[in-house]
């Protein structure tokens, strides 16, 4: 596939199946993601690849940070927030790495790592696999960032949820004129 039509047609998949990304392709996504423009080349990004068992141990993570949000919180849901990653063969989590700098606010070193995050998802997209991005309160909980290694200061951008689409998303044939207009001043 090339590049435009990487572009042009991804599309996220929230039901996911194996095959995950494989050693190589993954090499390949990860290649595209610190591809991502970055000021002062700051390198500001984490890449947490979480698969097989490891998915089980990350649903703890999510769990646990529940608990601590919400002590109400039965075992309904807390099923349902242990069982999150298992959504997908493979996850990726993507921590921005927050450092203070003269020229580079939080926000820069954030939208590079949202960037890093994006190249991955379509480098997926165009090597054939299905993937969403997500994030939700565990993107934000201080316990599940002390748990994955990242300090305060750092933002978790996404989880990456990645494999194979169940079945081929649909396109929908959205126009991008309303968003587009050339500016004379
Ligand atoms: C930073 C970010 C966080 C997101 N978090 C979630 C999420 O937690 N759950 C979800 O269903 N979609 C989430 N989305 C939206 C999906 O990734 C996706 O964009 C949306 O389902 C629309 O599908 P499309 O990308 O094919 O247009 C998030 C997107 C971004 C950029």
């Amino acid at each position: 596939m090339n590049a435009i039509e990487a572009l042009v047609t991804r599309k996220s998949v929230a039901r996911l199946t194996e095959p995950a990304p494989g050693s190589e392709d993954l090499e390949i996504m990860m290649k595209a993601a610190i591809r991502a423009p970055d000021h002062c080349r700051l390198r500001p990004w984490r890449f947490l690849v979480v698969e097989g068992a490891a998915r089980e141990k990350l649903g703890e993570i999510f769990m646990e940070a529940l608990k601590l949000r919400d002590p109400e919180a039965g075992d309904p849901l807390l099923q349902k927030e242990k069982n999150k990653p298992l959504r997908a063969p493979m996850v990726i989590v993507v921590i921005a790495k927050v450092e203070e700098h003269p020229k580079v606010p939080a926000v820069e070193q954030i939208l590079s790592a949202g960037a890093a995050a994006q190249n991955m998802m379509l480098a997926a997209h165009a090597l054939g696999y299905g993937g969403i991005w997500r994030s939700g309160k565990p993107c934000f909980d201080p316990n599940v960032k002390r748990a994955l290694g990242a300090r305060e200061v750092d933002q978790i951008v996404g989880f990456l949820y990645l494999g194979t689409a169940e079945r081929p998303p649909i396109l929908s044939d959205e126009s991008p004129d309303e968003y587009v207009e050339m500016w004379n001043g």
